[in-house]
């Protein structure tokens, strides 16, 4: 029976839930479910684990766009079909994942994903950069600073050698957000793009009212910078809002609240670099990123400027660190007056916090390494 708009409730179903995950269980994870025993990653992008009932599964890792067509889909269902029994998952960072029962299926599996041009690049395992967590962009979002798949896709193209091989200290997490909303893992990731702002909102008095709870819009300030106001439109007082540009840090959270506060930008709007997050207890507790280079342009479409900062912190990581140590804790180990230094990186008031509990950021101790960021000041 169609769905019949004069009657909307009729027939509806709801809450059903998301269908259960066991139904789509390959055989060899059905049988084998909390009786694994251990685990080894024979190449870069393939896993091998072993059950306690001797069986063994092979799993094949491929990057995706994450943003993929119908036709996509299906060419993976294809995939699955011919060597996996159909079954095929994805995983948390949005690669997917081919499952095997056998050793002897791996490489005619291989192959066909080979044969198909870039489209399933094996990999995404290990000591490595996997799959960029990312957002909606200019694709589907309102309130982003930067889009999220072409940036993705040009740091992606940079740092292929990193997805398809192991050679890295630890792996690297990299993660962006359009926006400071930081929908994903910005905040925590070794990596971060993130989207931001430099220009106040706009205000549009004529439709403020109309389209807005100015409390919210008020209350939506993390810094107190938005205040209740009157207007004169069209001869008649109206109520609506001033924003003292003074305080405001552009960080877009009015506009979310209230349509009538536009701050998107040509020019002011770019991307800021975090590093350092981690999100594993792993050796030291989770870290959050933390800002490194506060503006690189919007330069589409690839985003030069973003591809370099990222491949060179990349690299300067991959020199310096040791074994097993994530990009934070790397950077804590030798002090970050020195990680600016080795990276490059010019070092900015902007990445001194000033937002209330900033002080326990600061420096409160005569331990501390001489750069050449140091003897700049100095000079
Ligand atoms: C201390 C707090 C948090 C930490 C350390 C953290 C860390 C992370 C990390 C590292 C990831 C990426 C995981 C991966 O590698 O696959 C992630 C994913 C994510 N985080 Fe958080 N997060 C925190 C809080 C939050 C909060 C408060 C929200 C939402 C309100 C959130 C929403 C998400 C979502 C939706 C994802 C994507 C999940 C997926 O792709 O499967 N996180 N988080
Ligand atoms: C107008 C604003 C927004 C739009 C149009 C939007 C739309 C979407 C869409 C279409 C998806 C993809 C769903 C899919 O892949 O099936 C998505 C994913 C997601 N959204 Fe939003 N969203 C918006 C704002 C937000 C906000 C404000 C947050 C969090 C504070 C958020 C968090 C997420 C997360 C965590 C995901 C999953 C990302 C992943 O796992 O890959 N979104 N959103
Ligand atoms: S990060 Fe911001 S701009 Fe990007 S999808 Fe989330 S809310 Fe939208
Ligand atoms: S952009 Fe952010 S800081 Fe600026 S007025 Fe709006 S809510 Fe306040």
């Amino acid at each position: 029976m169609g769905y019949n708009p004069d009657k909307p409730m009729d027939g509806r179903l709801s809450d059903l839930g998301p269908p259960h995950y066991e139904q789509f269980f390959p055989q060899v994870i059905r049988e084998n479910k909390g009786k694994w025993l251990w685990h080894e990653i024979l190449q870069a992008g393939v896993l091998m684990h072993k059950s306690e009932t001797g069986a063994e599964v092979y799993t094949v890792r491929v990057g995706s766009a994450r943003l993929i067509s119908i036709e996509h889909v299906r060419e993976l269902c294809d995939i699955a079909d011919a060597h996996c029994d159909g079954h095929l998952r994805f995983t948390t960072r949005n690669n997917v994942e081919f499952m095997v029962d056998a050793k002897e299926k791996v490489q005619p599996l291989l192959d066909d994903l080979a044969s198909r041009g870039n489209k399933f690049p094996v990999g995404g395992t290990g000591a490595g950069v996997t799959n960029i967590v990312h957002t909606q962009g200019w694709a589907h979002c309102h309130t982003p600073a930067t889009d999220a798949s072409g940036v993705v896709k040009a740091v992606m193209d940079e740092l292929f050698e990193y997805f398809t091989s192991q050679v890295l200290p630890a792996q690297c997490r990299i993660a962006l957000a359009c926006c400071l909303n930081m929908c994903g893992a910005v905040h925590a990731s070794d990596i971060a793009i993130l989207g931001v702002h430099r220009k106040p909102p706009m205000i549009d008095h004529t439709r403020i009212s109309g389209v807005c709870e100015l409390p919210l819009a008020i209350s939506s300030c993390p810094l107190g910078a938005v205040k209740p106001a009157k207007a004169v439109v069209n001869g008649k007082e109206i109520k609506t809002v001033k924003v003292n540009v003074e305080r405001c840090m552009f960080c877009g959270n009015c506009y979310t609240m209230c349509p009538a506060m536009p701050l998107a930008d040509p020019d002011g709007d770019g991307i800021a670099i975090l590093v350092g997050g981690k999100v594993s207890n792993s050796r030291q507790a989770p870290k959050f990123s933390k800002l490194v280079i506060p503006f690189l342009p919007n330069n589409t479409p690839r985003w030069p400027e973003v591809v370099n900062a990222i491949k060179g912190i990349l690299e300067a990581y991959a020199a310096g660190a040791n074994k097993y140590e994530r990009l934070g804790e790397w950077a804590e180990r030798i002090g970050w007056e020195k990680f600016f230094e080795v990276c490059e990186i010019p070092f900015t008031d902007k990445s001194i916090d000033d937002y209330r509990l900033a002080y326990d950021s600061w420096r409160t101790t005569t331990q501390f390494k001489y750069t050449s960021h140091t003897a700049s000041y100095t000079k």
